[in-house]
C-alpha cells in the first residue's frame, strides 16, 4: 500500500504550468484548480497531496522533509541553496537572470564602487565576486526596476522574461548572469524511504516532458 507523498508547488507563475504538466501525467488536479483558501490538496486516484507555497518556502519544506517533493525556480535555488536533490529540469518558467542598467549608462566605465539592487543578493554577490569586483548590494523585495530610476542603484540583477519591464522603465540588459527554469526537487531522506513511489513520479514527469518534444 503506497503512503501519500507531499509535493510543494510554487504559487503564482509556476503553479499553472506545474498543474498542466501533472494533468499530462494523468493526475486529476481538480482540487488544486479550485483551491478556495485551503492550502493542502489531496489528489484523487494518486497518493499525492499538493501544498501551495511561496518559492523560498518550497525549499524550506523539502529540506526539512515535511514535503517529499517540490517544484521551484532555479532562481530561488541559486539564491537560497540547500540540501536536496534537484532531479529534473521541467522546461517551463524559462527566463534569465540579467544585469541591467539605465539605457546608455557606462556601468563598467568608472572606478567608484557600484551599487546593485536585487531581490537576489546572493546571486548578485556571487556574480560580482567571480569578476573580482567589489560592489554594494541593496536587497529589494519587488519591482526592483524602481531602484535605478529613483537613483538608489547603478543597476539591478533581476529576472528577465519578455524584457518588457526593463524596456518600459528605460533599462537595458547588458550581461547574462544565469539561465533559469522550474526544477523538480526531492528531499534526500524521502528519496531513500519512498524510492519506488518517487521514481514512479519522476518517470511519469519525464514521460510527459518527452511527450511535449
Ligand atoms: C519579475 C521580475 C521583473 C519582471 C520581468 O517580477 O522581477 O520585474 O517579472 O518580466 P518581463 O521581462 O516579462 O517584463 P514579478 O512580476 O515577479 O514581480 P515583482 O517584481 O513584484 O517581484
Amino acid at each position: 500500500m503506497s503512503e501519500r507523498l507531499k509535493i510543494a508547488l510554487t504559487k503564482g507563475r509556476l503553479q499553472d504550468k506545474s498543474l498542466e504538466l501533472f494533468e499530462e501525467m494523468g493526475l486529476d488536479c481538480s482540487p488544486v484548480r479550485s483551491p478556495g483558501r485551503r492550502l493542502i490538496h489531496p489528489l484523487p486516484g494518486y497518493p499525492l497531496d499538493v501544498v501551495l507555497a511561496k518559492a523560498p518556502d518550497v525549499i524550506t519544506y523539502v529540506e526539512h522533509g515535511v514535503c517529499d517533493l517540490g517544484v521551484v525556480g532555479k532562481d530561488t535555488i541559486l539564491e537560497k541553496g540547500g540540501a536536496f536533490y534537484e532531479v529534473l529540469d521541467l522546461g517551463f518558467g524559462r527566463c534569465r537572470f540579467a544585469l541591467a542598467v539605465p539605457r546608455g549608462s557606462d556601468f563598467y566605465g568608472t572606478y567608484k564602487t557600484r551599487r546593485l539592487a536585487s531581490k537576489y543578493p546572493e546571486v548578485t554577490r556571487a556574480f560580482f565576486e567571480k569578476k573580482g569586483m567589489d560592489v554594494d548590494i541593496v536587497k529589494i523585495e519587488g519591482s526592483v526596476e524602481l531602484a535605478p530610476i529613483l537613483g538608489l542603484s547603478d543597476g539591478i540583477v533581476d529576472i528577465v522574461e519578455t524584457g518588457a519591464t526593463l524596456r518600459e522603465n528605460g533599462l537595458e540588459p547588458i550581461e547574462d548572469v544565469a539561465r533559469v527554469s522550474a526544477r523538480l526537487i526531492v528531499n534526500t531522506a524521502s528519496m531513500k524511504l519512498h524510492k519506488g513511489q518517487i521514481l514512479d513520479f519522476i518517470g511519469r514527469c519525464q514521460q510527459a516532458l518527452d511527450g511535449r518534444n
